[in-house]
């Protein structure tokens, strides 16, 4: 078969066993044999015994899963050959400049390189965020140089973005509805197959993987443009004296005003995904004037402080106190700027309010 392996999905291994990738393989295992795989043997070893530290996954399903024998834990590559499906969620952190730093992908498709067995006619699959073309154009010729196996006939490229927020147990990913796309239609369908196993949200078949890729990095950079234009009113209401909040209150009355808040974006990707789209503009040759003053705005919020609610019993009129009590940034928001792994340092817990959570 040359296309694409038909809707069959023998095993599955997750590469990369972070926020993203441990929830995943946790919901994979309830429907088919999975293997984890990470190269942080300390990661390996604590979820071993139960403990994820992103507190992503609990210990009870994870002992059982693991007890059980649905799911298994490697650090070794060579344990995790031979699969259907490899699913690759490791972090796509941007560089001191703000462009996308791509070496773990790059690493990660080394390693999955070793593991591809064309007998199984194995799909991989990126959820990685990053900017259209990636998968296709770096890791594609990577996994073909890499394993000596010719992509298309050995094995296939697919791409489903995630869209988890880190302790937001609303939109988990056994609930929203899961993007996919593959290289063609029968690897979409066995895609849809797959995640469709995974989540009740159901699942959306995008028309190519750069689509996939596409839609991903413009989600976040809707929302930080977004959250920027209330950041930009908010300086020019405090410039006219009167509340941001009372002028939102107003606007908001608007069957189709969006209602934003002021602060600073928060969650992991928000602050990072639209460099990945911007990066990739600029190399297409297009400036990309909004998304780009979106992100000058919104980085410039960390040295701002949200002004209170009126009535919110903090400082007085024109005070700007830091807000707090607001969760800290989980680890990984740092580790898409440094590259760290799931354990990375905590962010400090005072300043600004985010506006906005998001994957
Ligand atoms: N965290 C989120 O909320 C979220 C949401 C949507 C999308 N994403 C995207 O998902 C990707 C993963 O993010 P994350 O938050 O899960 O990262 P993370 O840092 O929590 O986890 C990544 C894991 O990958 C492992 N790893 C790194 N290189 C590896 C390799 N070569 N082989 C095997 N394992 C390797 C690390 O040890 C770590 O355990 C990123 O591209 C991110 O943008 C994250």
């Amino acid at each position: 078969m040359t296309a694409g392996n038909e809707g069959t999905v023998a095993d599955i291994v997750v590469v990369g066993l972070g926020y993203v990738g441990m929830p995943l393989a946790l919901r994979l295992s309830k429907a088919f044999p999975v293997r984890g795989f990470d190269i942080d043997a300390g990661r390996i070893a604590e979820l071993r015994e139960g403990y994820d530290r992103t507190h992503e996954v609990e210990r009870a399903p994870l002992l059982a899963a693991l007890d059980s024998g649905a799911l298994r834990l490697e650090q070794e590559s060579a344990a995790c050959r031979g699969a259907g499906a490899y699913i690759v969620t490791v972090p796509t952190p941007v560089d001191a400049d703000n462009r996308p730093d791509l070496t773990l992908v790059e690493r990660a498709c080394a390693s999955v390189a070793a593991m591809l067995d064309a007998a199984a006619q194995p799909v991989v699959v990126f959820e990685s965020t990053v900017y259209p073309g990636v998968t296709e154009d770096v890791c594609g010729p990577i996994l073909e140089k890499a394993s000596g196996l010719a992509r298309g006939r050995d094995f296939f490229l697919g791409y489903s973005p995630e869209r988890i927020n880190p302790g937001d147990r609303e939109h988990t990913v056994d609930r929203i509805t899961k993007v996919v796309a593959g290289e063609n239609p029968e690897v979409t369908a066995r895609l849809c197959a797959i995640y469709g196993e995974v989540t009740s949200g159901g699942v959306f078949a995008a028309s190519s993987i750069r689509v996939a890729e596409a839609a991903k990095v413009i989600e976040n950079a809707q929302r930080d443009i977004n959250i920027a234009f209330i950041n930009e009113v908010a300086q020019i209401t405090r410039k006219l004296g009167i509340s941001i909040y009372d002028v939102l209150d107003a606007a908001k009355t608007k069957w189709n005003f969006l209602p934003f808040q002021p602060g600073m974006v928060g969650g992991h990707c928000i602050g990072v995904d639209p460099y990945h789209l911007s990066h990739c503009a600029q190399g297409l040759g297009h400036d990309p004037q909004v998304i780009l003053a979106g992100r000058s705005i919104n980085d410039g919020m960390a040295g701002r402080r949200a002004r209170p609610r009126a009535g919110a019993g903090l400082a007085g009129a024109g005070a700007w106190p830091c807000l707090q009590g607001e969760r800290a940034r989980p680890a990984q928001q740092q580790s898409r700027r440094s590259g760290r792994g799931a354990g990375g340092a905590r962010a400090p817990a005072r300043g600004p309010r985010p506006a906005g959570r998001q994957a």
